[in-house]
């Protein structure tokens, strides 16, 4: 019989108000990929960050083959062989790429000096095995949030790593990275190394891992293998019942156009978009990356001008020129990355989700008080957002959780025109349905709502209409009894003409 790795047994942790977890035990085998899986809130995070020591548990212990582990912070664990990839990237945005896989261990001549020569190569011999277009020189800061996370990668890779974590990996990576990411962990596997990866995906956890766990409320739910087991059987013990997964396309009357597009260029970025997105509808944007999705939106809402045509609200043309004017006008755009540009971590979840309109809440040279927890009440029940109370800290939140908060920002400022740019990236399974429904219901209450997203079903469950683009053009629009994954697939990969041609 072959021992695991390593072994947590019967971990607790509590935080002010959390239990996130109850006496959890779970162990990796070498040569393993075992799957962390269950709902937003969990426990996932903090239990790896146990293992990472990053967190000391209230009680409980870990094992290393027959031995007793402790680990004394992240250092410790590295030095015994935990490598963990976050969640939230932890980069020095500032420093090169080699500077910060190496960082707190570059290579040095004998006079202590570093030996930049030396760091370059060792690193770009690192960042060729993982096929990347970037070099050891460039400022991480300059990077995609997917090169980032392929930076995160490469670092992992200069430690002798006994176990790797790997917290939801390719949130942000494009298919092509994908298989990249799936290379690495097949060569770690063949090497012997345990692998944990936690993830929503339900695809890739089928598609890679041995194993999957369960946990629910901070709650040891079993341990299956993944071959003898579904999505269904998954999900109801991530969730503890049965999704319902009917799609909810009430039929409401459409109202007037809110926003009209016409022949809308952005430089090379986007070309001679055209569109009409009308009041009760869910127009859905779905293409690959770098298609042009995010960049149309970050032109709506002012971030970007564009080159050449209009755009109209309620038949009006009109410019616009930053957030703060897109606002005024009705248009709100939660943004692809809710770490870079919709959340303040620091700051604590009412004061988050109630930022944009302080001036507006303001009585008097105060800000009511009042007013704001009661806006944060409502969207904490409307979207299920899991927290003590709404003094925590959003950085304190589970991700998914966070992701929730950024979506009830924005739909405070009752929008017009509302644009979610991957809303559910990183949300479980149950609530990722509940937020599916609530766009529906934001819908059929008259706003009108542009969904960006790169998950096939997703668009397909939530849109009245699909736009379906590619490189930077529109490719076709499809109404939602004409498109099938078919069709859609062929329209985002350029095969055919362009409408517009
Ligand atoms: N530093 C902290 N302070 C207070 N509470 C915390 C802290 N870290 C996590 N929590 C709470 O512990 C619980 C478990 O959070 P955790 O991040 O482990 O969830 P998760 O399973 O990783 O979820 P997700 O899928 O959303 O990433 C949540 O209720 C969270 O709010
Ligand atoms: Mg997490």
């Amino acid at each position: 019989m072959t021992h695991p790795v390593l072994r947590l047994e019967n971990i607790v942790k509590t935080f002010p108000g959390v239990r996130a977890l109850d006496g959890v035990s779970f162990s990796v085998l070498p040569g393993e990929v075992h799957a962390l899986m269950g709902e937003n809130g969990a426990g996932k995070s903090t239990l790896m960050k146990v293992l990472g020591g990053i967190y000391q548990p209230d009680s409980g212990n870990i094992l290393m083959g027959e031995d007793k582990a402790v680990m004394s912070g992240p250092l410790d664990a590295k030095s015994k062989g935990i490598v963990f990839i976050h969640q939230e990237l932890s980069l020095a945005e500032e420093l090169s790429v080699a500077e910060n896989i190496y960082l707190g261990e570059l290579p040095r001549k004998s006079l202590g000096r570093v030996d930049w020569a030396k760091l370059s190569e060792q690193t770009n011999a690192i960042l060729e095995k993982l096929n990347v277009g970037f070099d050891a020189k460039t400022r991480v800061g300059d990077l995609s949030i997917a090169n980032q996370q392929m930076v995160e990668i490469a670092r992992a890779l200069t430690v002798n790593a006994k176990a790797v974590i790997f917290d939801e990996p390719t949130a942000s990576l494009t298919d092509a990275e994908k298989v990249v990411l799936f290379d690495v962990i097949s060569d770690l596997k063949n090497e012997g190394v345990g692998i944990i990866y936690i993830s929503h995906r339900m695809e890739e956890i089928f598609k890679i891992t041995d194993r999957i766990t369960v946990l629910r409320d901070g709650q040891y739910q079993g341990t299956v293998n993944t071959a003898e087991t579904d999505e269904e059987a998954v999900t109801q013990l991530m969730i503890g019942r049965k999704l319902d997964l009917t799609r909810n396309a009430s039929h409401h009357e459409l109202g007037d156009v809110a926003l009209e597009v016409r022949g809308l260029s952005c430089g090379k970025l986007y070309q001679d978009v055209s569109f009409e997105l009308r009041r009760g509808e869910v127009l859905g944007f779905y293409g690959l990356v770098g298609a042009g999705r995010t960049e149309i939106a970050e032109t709506l809402f002012g971030l970007r001008d564009p080159s050449a045509g209009q755009i109209l609200l309620d038949g009006e043309e009109v410019r616009i020129h930053s957030p703060a004017d897109a606002i005024a006008k009705g248009i709100s755009l939660v943004p692809e990355d809710r770490k870079g540009q919709g959340l303040v971590l620091e700051m604590n979840c009412r004061d988050n989700m109630t930022l944009p309109q302080v001036d507006d809440l303001k009585a008097g040279p105060f800000v009511a008080e009042g007013a704001e927890v009661a806006i944060f009440d409502q969207y904490r029940d409307q979207l299920d957002i899991r927290t003590p109370g709404w003094k925590q800290k959003a950085g304190n939140l589970s991700g998914g959780n966070q992701q929730k908060i950024v979506i009830g920002k924005w739909l405070s400022m009752h929008p017009n025109v509302l644009i979610v740019d991957e809303p559910t990236r990183g949300i479980d399974v149950g609530s990722k349905s509940e937020i599916h429904k609530l766009l529906r219901k934001l819908a059929a209450q008259g706003y009108a709502v542009i969904v960006i997203s790169s998950e096939m079903p997703e668009v397909l469950h939530v849109s009245d209409r699909i736009i379906a683009m590619y490189s930077g053009r529109i490719m076709r629009t499809f109404t939602s009894d004409e498109v099938n994954e078919d069709n859609l697939i062929q329209a985002i990969s350029g095969l055919g003409s362009n409408e517009a041609a």
